[in-house]
């Protein structure tokens, strides 16, 4: 499967974009077939899902690092490099703009000796489809003095601006001009300068911006409030590689001396701990047991207390008996305990975690508050879950003790879950790439059949979905 970079040759136009938006369409090469990706799936619930899966680099780092080669004078390899869109849609904007990508099973090297402009119609074929374009800003004005972005995509759990990327981007010397087809950036004579920035919100996409642009500016760049997800480090990890000088202090304070060269880096990316957390939701939601193969513990403690609270059993295989590493969770059988959490930035409970978790908290005995902090509004998949015969209230308030800055703005953005609630199955159109997930759990565990539309979206982040499904021993059909 591929996204093709250049219209010309494209031969299907069946994909929607991961906006899911009608008129926003990815262009897939022949090889595609729909019939290993099926759009529509019917699904038998009430199966307890059992076995293994393999989870490989995180979706949340890989395009990023990919982006992190243009900066680089030399060829660099990334592995263990999963089979997602996200990954094809970032491998075409490389290209397009002249970086020559070689693309194994599991491994991508990318040689950016040849890097030129591209023509904002071409990379227009990609608008709306993910919201990695954002952060070729930086590489592109150190590469060519200027960079156009085209229309950003990714899911629909809130407005999503990027106005901390693009005043990071202006105070270090960068203009921008908003055109309807997208943006256009120059870099000031001199190239970007090193200068302090403080986020409102510590923001894993601006924080990402940042560090992008400030590690090749002339001086030194200190910005407060970064997001410190696990993600960020390991690009950080990367740009170090390059010989970038990053320094990160406590109190999310990051400090980058600009340096006049980078290199190529070879780097195998960290696994994928939402990934990893929505097999061990599905393996709770269908009281299964789930060994998710390449999980690793330390950039999911957070996630295994909850688990645990709830009732979840997991045991951790940290490589040592030379095995490889994972991380098997399982229902012990009993009820489950109801709970109180809220998302948060890292080191708290992922936002991404939260929605599949909801499914197996509809499953626990009493109930459970759910107080979602960092989108306004990834709480709307609990409609659907209604309608399968979970009791899911949503409010405006800050619910479960602390105060968020969505309080008494409008947005639906706490839960109350009363469980535990028998599902049905329905039929459902998937929302957006974590909510789809939390879906297809609930029609898992659901007595009798679901039809699940819009599967589009769960390929733009998880590998190999309907394989492993179908490993797992699920029911399920394509439609
Ligand atoms: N925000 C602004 N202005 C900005 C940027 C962000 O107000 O300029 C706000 C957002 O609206 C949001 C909050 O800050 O309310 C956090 O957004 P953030 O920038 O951290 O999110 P992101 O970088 O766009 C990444 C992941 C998301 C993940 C979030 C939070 C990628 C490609 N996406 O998004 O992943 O939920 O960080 O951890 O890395 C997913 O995997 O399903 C997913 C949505």
């Amino acid at each position: 499967m591929g996204v093709v970079a250049d219209a010309e040759h494209a031969t299907i136009t069946g994909r929607r974009g991961a906006s899911g938006s009608p008129d926003v369409r990815f262009l897939i090469d022949e090889e595609c077939t729909l019939a290993a990706d099926a759009s529509t799936l019917k699904i038998v619930g009430g199966t307890p899902l059992r076995g293994e899966v393999t989870v490989r680099g995180a979706k949340n780092l890989v395009p990023k690092a990919m982006v992190a080669a243009l900066l680089g004078s030399t060829p660099s390899r990334l592995r263990n490099v999963p089979d997602v869109l996200d990954v094809d849609v970032v491998s075409s904007l490389l290209e397009l703009h002249r970086v020559s990508i070689d693309r194994t099973d599991g491994e991508v090297t990318m040689d950016p000796g040849s890097v030129t402009s591209a023509e904002p119609s071409r990379l227009n074929v990609l608008a709306g489809s993910s919201r990695i374009p954002i952060l070729m800003c930086g590489p592109l004005l150190h590469r060519l003095g200027k960079a156009f972005i085209p229309d950003l995509g990714g899911c629909r759990i809130g407005d999503r601006p990027i106005d901390f990327h693009l005043d990071a981007l202006r105070q270090m010397g960068a203009t921008v001009d908003k055109e309807p087809e997208g943006l256009y950036l120059s870099a000031p004579e001199g190239g970007l300068r090193g200068t302090k920035i403080e986020l409102n919100f510590p923001s894993v996409g601006a924080t990402e911006q940042v560090l992008l642009s400030a590690v090749l500016a002339n001086g030194i760049t200190e910005l407060r409030n970064a997001a410190v997800e696990p993600e960020i480090m390991d690009l950080i990890s990367v740009l170090q590689k390059m010989g970038a000088l990053i320094t990160v202090h406590s109190n999310r304070v990051l400090r980058i001396e600009g340096v006049d060269k980078l290199y190529g880096y070879d780097h195998t990316a960290i696994p994928d701990r939402l990934e990893a957390a929505s097999w061990a939701c599905a393996a709770l939601a269908t009281k299964g047991d789930i060994t998710v193969l390449g999980a690793e513990q330390p950039s999911m403690l957070t996630f295994l207390n909850v688990f645990r609270k709830v009732g979840g059993q997991f045991e951790v295989n940290d490589g040592g008996d030379g095995k490889p590493r994972s991380i098997r969770f399982w229902h012990p059988g009993g009820a489950l305990s109801a709970m109180a959490l809220e998302t948060d930035v890292a080191p708290g409970f992922q936002t991404d975690w939260q929605q599949p978790l909801v499914v197996a908290l509809s499953q626990a005995d009493g109930l459970s508050i759910v107080h979602e902090t960092v989108y306004e509004n990834r709480l709307g998949f609990t409609d659907a879950l209604n309608k399968m015969g979970a009791h899911i209230q949503v409010y405006r308030e800050c619910l479960g003790g602390s105060t968020c800055r969505f309080n008494q703005s409008g947005y639906l953005h706490s839960a109350v879950i009363s469980g535990p609630a028998k599902l049905h199955g329905a039929e459902l159109v998937i929302p957006d790439l974590r909510g789809g997930f939390s879906y297809l759990i609930a029609a898992l565990a659901a007595e009798g059949e679901s039809t699940v539309h819009g599967l589009e979206l769960i390929y733009r982040g998880y590998e190999g979905f309907s394989a492993k499904l179908r490993g797992l021993g699920a029911n399920f059909t394509a439609a």
